[in-house]
């Protein structure tokens, strides 16, 4: 098992402009704008692309820890994790 902290509530917008290589596509290309969202929420079904479903973290309130079940629901942490093993 895996625990990965996203801190994140949106997602990564990257345009296609700004990518290397985009000095090979034609100047005049609309291709040059196009955006894709790259998920940095942890949460889209469709991942490395955002599905919206970082929208359900939008009432995070900060410095607390919050944990989605694989049907986005959100539990609390306190109930989610096992007591630490000492290392
Ligand atoms: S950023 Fe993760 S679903 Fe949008």
């Amino acid at each position: 098992m895996r625990f990965v902290i996203h801190e994140k509530t949106g997602p990564y917008r990257i345009k296609i402009g700004d990518v290397p290589g985009a000095d090979k596509i034609d100047s005049n290309s609309k291709l040059l704008d196009y955006e894709i969202h790259i998920c940095a929420c942890g949460l889209s079904q469709n991942k490395p692309f955002c599905d919206g479903s970082h929208r359900i973290t939008r009432d995070e309130e900060p410095g607390k820890v919050y944990v989605y079940t694989e049907n986005k629901e959100r539990v609390k942490a306190g109930h989610f994790y096992k007591e630490q093993e000492k290392v």
